[in-house]
């Protein structure tokens, strides 16, 4: 737990944290614990439903872990004592929200919201990214969760950019012709239906909001439009915390955004993923979201392929961006 200024313990602390960001069907207990163990100071869960979340009953393993199944056995969330993991909902209204936070309050330090995700599943539901156009059933979800959770445990979101057309899609990038340090296209302009919801979802007391700084038709090819954060942060009040997410692959990666944009703290997704697959020799082909990233034990390979269909081999200096690199909160990425 860390400290507030007022000398209170507070459940979660944002400022000049590096967050695990949410990912289905990876952040499980075993990986989170993994991060945890190379320096994530914050660990999200997977999206889980809110009416999957409320069926559950807890019970706790031989091993000491507080594990969440539903009648048939299935495990849905698990966790052990101290671990700081921030729960993610998916939800589309207050009343099932608190329903299921009331679930898990007391093995979580953080419940967040998901209003980013893009998927049919939850955006027919009215849930993840279809309630960044809805105001009123954020705000309805937002203050219920604070005026019940607030000051126990961090009430949070995670949100998407709101600008509609997204900009046209870079020509495909290769492993040969991936620029070492790409030249990031200007933000267009932070829409002032960004502005309004931030601005709204600060009004509703949260602790922190987490900022995926991409719009919700961008793919993971479309740069991160890291200019939105700062704009974003000029106008919200310096109290609220404010996480930066996306394209962060390398500790420049993270310095620049920290000093670019004056985001609190760090949110990682495929960095943190990626580089932990290969630390593990996990086969490059099982490293779902960068099938041209070389990882370790394919290097050479890789190269020789490169060499022989006349690209440029992968290396330290040209490696792409998505490529797997230690630094990310691995070897000495938080100094
Ligand atoms: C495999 C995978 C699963 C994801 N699942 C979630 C999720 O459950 N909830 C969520 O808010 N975002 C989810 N995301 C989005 C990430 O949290 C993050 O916003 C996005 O990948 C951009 O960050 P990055 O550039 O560091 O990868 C997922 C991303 C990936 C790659």
């Amino acid at each position: 737990m860390a400290t507030s200024e007022a000398g209170g313990e507070r459940p979660w602390e944002y400022r000049g944290a590096w967050a695990l960001a949410p990912m289905v069907r990876i952040n499980t207990l075993p990986f989170r614990l993994l991060c945890a163990e190379h320096g994530a100071d914050l660990l999200y869960s997977e999206e889980l439903v809110d009416k999957s979340v409320a069926a559950c009953r807890r019970s706790v393993s031989a091993r000491g872990e507080a594990e969440y199944r539903h009648a048939d056995g299935k495990l849905i969330f698990s966790t052990v004592p101290h671990e700081r993991v921030a729960f993610q909902l998916g939800t589309a209204s207050g009343p099932d929200a608190l329903a299921a936070a009331n679930v898990v309050v007391d093995d979580v330090c953080a419940v967040d919201v998901n209003m980013g995700c893009p998927v049919r599943f939850s955006t027919q539901g009215g849930m993840g990214s279809s309630l960044l156009t809805q105001p009123e059933r954020v705000r309805d979800i937002l203050t219920t969760l604070v005026r019940s959770l607030g000051g126990r445990r961090a009430v949070t979101c995670k949100i998407r950019l709101l600008e509609a057309p997204p900009p046209p899609p870079p020509p495909p990038l290769t492993r040969a012709n991936r620029p070492v340090t790409p030249a990031r296209p200007a933000a267009r302009q932070t829409t002032a239906a960004t502005l309004d919801l931030t601005r709204m979802i600060a009004s509703c007391g949260v602790d922190a909001l987490a900022v995926h700084c991409r719009r919700v038709p961008d793919r993971p090819r479309h740069w991160a439009q890291w200019d939105a954060l700062t704009r974003i942060r000029q106008t919200l009040p310096p109290s609220l915390p404010l996480l930066l997410n996306g394209d962060l692959f390398s500790l420049d990666d993270a310095r620049r955004a920290l000093d670019e944009t004056g985001a609190d703290g760090l949110m990682l997704a495929r960095g943190g993923y990626v580089s932990l697959a290969e630390s593990v020799s996990n086969h490059v082909g099982n490293t779902k979201y960068d099938p041209t990233c070389p990882a370790a034990p394919h290097r050479a390979a890789a190269a020789a392929a490169a060499a022989a269909d006349g690209r440029r081999p992968p290396t330290a200096d040209n490696r792409p961006p998505t490529a797997v690199r230690h630094s990310v909160w691995m070897r000495g990425m938080k100094e």
